[in-house]
C-alpha cells in the first residue's frame, strides 16, 4: 500500500486520504467522520449498551480516526475498551500531523487523545485514559494471531473489495469468527453481497442496516 496519497477533505469537512492510482479513498468522501461514527460507534459500540468492558479489534487502524472516537466515546459512556489496531502499512508523523480530526471533533481532549494515540508503541498495550486502553499491532491482518474467543466487537475497514479482494475473503472472515468470543459483533461500511455471503459461510449471523449518509447500506455480522 505505498501509494501515494493526496489529502481530501470530505462532505462533512473531515479529512481523509485519496489514492489516486488505485481511486480509492481512506473513508467515504461523503465524510470520514460521519461515516465512522454511522458504522463503527453507532452500529458496533453501541451494540454493546449493557457490557461495561468490550475488546476491539480494528482491521486497519489507517489514519486512527476509529480509534479516536472510540476513546471519546469510551470516555462519556464510561466504558472500558481495550483496543488493537492493526495496521500493515502504517501512515508516517507527515501525514498524520497533516489530518483535522481534533479541530472536526470539537471534544475537549480530542487532540490531545489523538496524539497520545499516534504517539503510542507500536506492539505495546498503553493506557490512553483510564476507559481506554490501545495496542497498535504493525502486522497484516493474514499474519495476525490473537488468542481464540477474544474479541467483542470487530471494526473492519479494509479497503474495498475492488481493491483488496484478498482481505474480504472467506478464509479471512473464518480466521476473524474464531477470534470472537459467543455474541460477538462484526461491522463494516460494505454490504456487497458476496462480502455478506462470505460472512455467513464463515458463521456470522449477517444483517443489512441502513448506511451512513451517502451509502445505502452497510453490514453487520454478529456470532451466537
Ligand atoms: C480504509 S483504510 C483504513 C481506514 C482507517 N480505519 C481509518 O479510519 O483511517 C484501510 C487500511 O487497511 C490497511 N491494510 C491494508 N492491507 C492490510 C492488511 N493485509 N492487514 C492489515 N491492514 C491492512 C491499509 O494500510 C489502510 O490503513
Amino acid at each position: 500500500m505505498e501509494f501515494k496519497k493526496e489529502t481530501f477533505i470530505t462532505a462533512d469537512g473531515s479529512h481523509t486520504f485519496f489514492m489516486p492510482e488505485l481511486n480509492e479513498y481512506y473513508h467515504s468522501h461523503h465524510g470520514a467522520i460521519q461515516e465512522a461514527r454511522h458504522v463503527f460507534l453507532k452500529n458496533g459500540f453501541h451494540y454493546f449498551e449493557n457490557k461495561a468492558e468490550i475488546t476491539i479489534l480494528e482491521v486497519g487502524f489507517g489514519t486512527g480516526l476509529n480509534a479516536l472516537l472510540t476513546c471519546l466515546e469510551a470516555e462519556i459512556n464510561q466504558k472500558k475498551i481495550t483496543y488493537f489496531g492493526l495496521e500493515a502499512f502504517p501512515l508516517n508523523e507527515n501525514q498524520v500531523a497533516e489530518l483535522n480530526y481534533s479541530e472536526q471533533i470539537k471534544e475537549e481532549n480530542a487532540t490531545e487523545f489523538f496524539q497520545k494515540i499516534h504517539a503510542a508503541n507500536w506492539e505495546e498495550m498503553t493506557e490512553i485514559t483510564p476507559f481506554f486502553q490501545i495496542q497498535k499491532i504493525k502486522e497484516s491482518l493474514q499474519n495476525l494471531i490473537l488468542p481464540q474467543n477474544s474479541i467483542d466487537l470487530i471494526y473492519f475497514d479494509a479497503f474495498g473489495p475492488r481493491v483488496q479482494p484478498e482481505m474480504w475473503s472467506l478464509e479471512l472472515f473464518e480466521k476473524l469468527y474464531k477470534l470472537c468470543k459467543n455474541d460477538a459483533c462484526f461491522v463494516t461500511y460494505c454490504a456487497k453481497g458476496q462480502v455478506k455471503r462470505d460472512l455467513k459461510s464463515a458463521q456470522f449471523k449477517v444483517e443489512t442496516l441502513q448506511g451512513p449518509p451517502g451509502k445505502r447500506e452497510m453490514g453487520r455480522g454478529v456470532k451466537n
